[in-house]
């Protein structure tokens, strides 16, 4: 039996650049997304490019009524969306804020409000204005921290009596891999230091907290927490090389929820800087903003890794932004993320033990290519019984790790709604349990269609995870 508790949120997750298109409208500025069309598989380029796939999205800009509507249908008690930055201030340090980007969340809100649907908000997913990036060298630069301060104030204001739970910085250790989709660092990763990088995430880590406290003086009953991309690391075999490889691998991502949830950088880190050549600048004030610690903790979850000490078996894994050894006894998904559900459990249990504080996790799903076929009865379907296979044993590791007394907030799947790749800018790599007729060449009708999965998950919420136990 498996016991999720009365209050769980159950729901979906998307993200501004990634559904919203609208890329120019109603003053928004130019944000990173919009310059790199094909996700983190080439390039950028310096201006948008008809071919992005993210300047249209989905249009959940213009029908996000619909789209909320239909969320609804299926239960959702939360709904976790991105505020694009660049809709709030264009060029991310304007004096003043931008009244049409505010308007159209309060109009998200007020949408979600409408369905008693809880806005779970995330202040930046791999959206910074552009224009950061380009004048400041993104989070490189100590002023972003004053600039995103304003604009967090400035959203933490408007939507005080609106939001409830926030978000700081989507996957913030993704920075590791992806300085320009994570940092906004222009700076072309085989130029930058070392010590540039962690300058950048000592920056957002101060901003994290900084957002953190600012949020609890505004309203005391915000609930914030960090945002991690989790991935367990298993030793490749029992040799202890490997396990003391796995560890040094895990203590690099471990190292950002240890700083947001204790409130100071961890031992571990004094080595690895040394080893490292790393020097950062940290003022006394900034040491002081870092105990302002989150909630909670959330994560997305999408597969485990190996690591080894044997550099002869080192193979790179495919589809994975943050490295790691292919697991030799998994199965992987079309676009090679390998799939192992009870990583979840393992991950649940491993930042419980360690941190104590409330888990969410706010992004877990399966990438594939669907079909949309007939349904019978004069509409149309997908018949995706992979999506549902690949939930439902995600979420009977959760059960088991709340089993094993573990707290556990909530639970959103990735992309609830069709969306464009953050990787890739594909939109054939589907993740929603709501089919989108749009194609990536730029064909459809933007049609929205109900998939097998949605039905699905619709009698998980309404009986609070129960129904997984039948199937
Ligand atoms: C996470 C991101 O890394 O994974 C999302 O927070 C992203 O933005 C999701 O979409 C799935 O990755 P992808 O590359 O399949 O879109």
């Amino acid at each position: 039996m498996l016991t999720f508790p009365k209050n769980f949120l159950w729901g979906g997750a998307t993200a501004a650049n990634q559904c919203e298109g609208a890329y120019n409208e109603d003053g928004k500025g130019l944000d990173i997304q919009d310059v790199m069309p094909h996700g983190l598989m080439t390039p950028r380029t310096e201006r948008p490019t008809e071919d992005n796939m993210k300047l249209v999205g989905i249009d959940f800009y213009h029908r996000y009524k619909e789209d909320i509507a239909l969320f609804a249908e299926m239960g959702f008690k939360v709904f976790r969306l991105s505020i694009a930055w660049s809709r709030i201030f264009p060029h991310g340090d304007d004096a003043e804020p931008n009244e049409a980007g505010l308007q159209f969340y309060d109009n998200v809100f007020d949408e979600c409000k409408k369905y008693g649907i809880e806005p779970l908000v995330t202040l930046s997913h791999y959206e910074t204005p552009l224009y950061l990036a380009e004048q400041y060298d993104g989070w490189i630069n100590p002023k972003l921290i004053g600039f995103y301060e304003n604009y967090v104030r400035t959203v933490f204001t408007r939507y005080k009596d609106k939001v409830k739970y926030w978000l700081t910085f989507n996957e913030i250790n993704s920075i590791l891999h992806a300085p320009f989709m994570s940092g906004g660092i222009n700076t072309p990763k085989e130029e930058l230091t070392q010590s540039q990088l962690y300058q950048a995430i000592h920056h957002e880590l101060v901003a994290s907290a900084l957002a953190t406290k600012i949020g609890h003086e505004i309203n005391p009953d915000f609930q914030i927490g960090c945002m991690v991309l989790s991935l367990p690391i298993y030793p490749l075999s029992p040799n202890p090389n490997d396990v003391i490889a796995a560890m040094e691998k895990d203590h690099l991502n471990t190292f950002f929820i240890d700083v947001h949830a204790r409130g100071h950088y961890p031992s571990y880190s004094k080595r690895y800087f040394r080893e490292n050549n790393i020097e950062i600048n940290m003022t006394k004030e900034e040491e002081e903003l870092l105990k302002n610690t989150v909630d909670f903790i959330s994560f997305s979850y999408y597969m485990s890794v190996c690591e080894t000490g044997d550099e002869s078996k080192r193979i790179a894994g495919r589809g994975n932004i943050m490295g790691g050894v292919p697991n030799p006894t998994l199965e992987a998904s079309e676009w090679g993320w390998q799939i192992d559900p009870q990583g979840l459990r393992y991950v649940l249990n491993q930042f419980y033990d360690r941190y104590q504080k409330p888990l969410f996790i706010v992004e877990n799903g399966l990438g594939a290519v669907d079909e949309l076929i007939d349904d019978g009865n004069g509409g149309k379907t997908v018949n995706d019984d992979y999506r549902i296979n690949y939930l439902r044993e995600h979420l009977k590791q959760v059960g088991e790790a709340i089993d094993d007394g573990v707290e556990v907030m909530g639970y959103t799947t990735w992309g609830c709604i069709d969306l464009v790749s953050a990787s890739t800018a594909e939109l054939k790599k589907r993740y929603g349990f709501i089919y989108v007729d749009r194609n990536d060449d730029g064909s459809g009708t933007m049609e929205r269609y109900k998939k097998k999965s949605f039905y699905w998950y619709k009698n998980v919420i309404e009986t609070n995870g129960d129904s997984l136990m039948d199937q």
